[in-house]
């Protein structure tokens, strides 16, 4: 069976204080109350993944995230952070492509591949965010457009590389708006992606491939989003910096 994995993506949020609050918080939480099937990834600004280690117990269901890395393995790139460097402090998974980075920092399918590439040769595994516009979702093919971006930053690894990649679906309407998607409309579109995944890698691989929804859920929606079929767990933003909401839609999925 596939990973159900539920992410929190805190973005550039919380003082180092409160990371250790909330980290010491939402921690406990989790280990006194999900007891299912349910890998957590706690994905806080790269400054805290040092001390957020420090909370967690190897070998225990969470694990640490990057929120980005840079593509090259080391060098004069005054201000980024490196795979290695990532891999060096124990993180296991490093988002990449989020929506906001594509268009705040410009970054392009192509230089996703090659993120992609250096966050597996370390060993780690990306969270690969793809997702469309409300203008392509209002008035184009937004399932070719999501396609697209797969295909240009995922299909070049072998079927065996790939298995270490988790998609996250994040339609950019639904990010930090409130909409979120309808559980159907995550359903379809994670539906059409593993159907593209089967496409170009078979069944097997396409049904072994965790798909994440991400866009305003929070605890109230996640019961139902994670109901859907090929809704596989949650990349979650705003609702990550609350520890009591947070660890409640980790309980909506175990
Ligand atoms: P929100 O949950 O705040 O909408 O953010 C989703 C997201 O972008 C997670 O990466």
């Amino acid at each position: 069976m596939r990973k159900r994995i539920v992410a929190g993506n805190w973005k550039m949020n919380k003082t180092a204080d409160e990371a250790k609050s909330l980290l010491s918080e939402v921690i406990n939480m989790i280990k006194d109350e999900v007891t299912g099937n349910v890998d957590v990834v706690l994905c806080p600004p790269a400054l805290y993944l040092t001390t957020a280690r420090q909370y967690i117990t190897p070998g225990s269901n969470i694990s640490l995230g990057a929120q980005n890395c840079h593509e090259k393995a080391s060098g004069a790139y005054t201000g980024e952070i490196s795979a290695p460097m990532l891999q060096s402090i124990g993180v296991a998974y490093v988002i990449l492509g989020h929506s906001e980075r594509r268009q705040y920092f410009g970054e392009t399918n192509a230089q996703l591949a090659e993120k992609v590439d250096i966050v597996l040769a370390n060993g780690l595994k990306p969270i690969f965010c793809c997702g469309e516009s409300r203008d392509l979702r209002e008035n184009g093919d937004y399932v070719a457009f999501v396609k697209k971006q797969i295909t240009e930053s995922l299909f070049h690894l072998t079927a065996e590389a790939f298995a270490n990649v988790v998609i996250a679906y994040e339609p950019i309407w639904a990010i930090g708006t409130g909409l979120t998607a309808s559980s159907a409309q995550a359903q379809d579109m994670h539906f059409e992606l593993r159907q593209h995944i089967a496409d170009q890698y078979g069944d097997s691989v396409a049904q072994d491939t965790t798909i994440l929804y991400g866009g305003s859920a929070n605890e109230k929606n996640a019961a139902e989003l994670f109901a859907q079929p090929d809704v596989d767990g949650g990349l979650i933003g705003g609702a990550s910096l609350k520890s009591r909401e947070f660890t409640n839609v980790i309980k909506a999925r175990q």
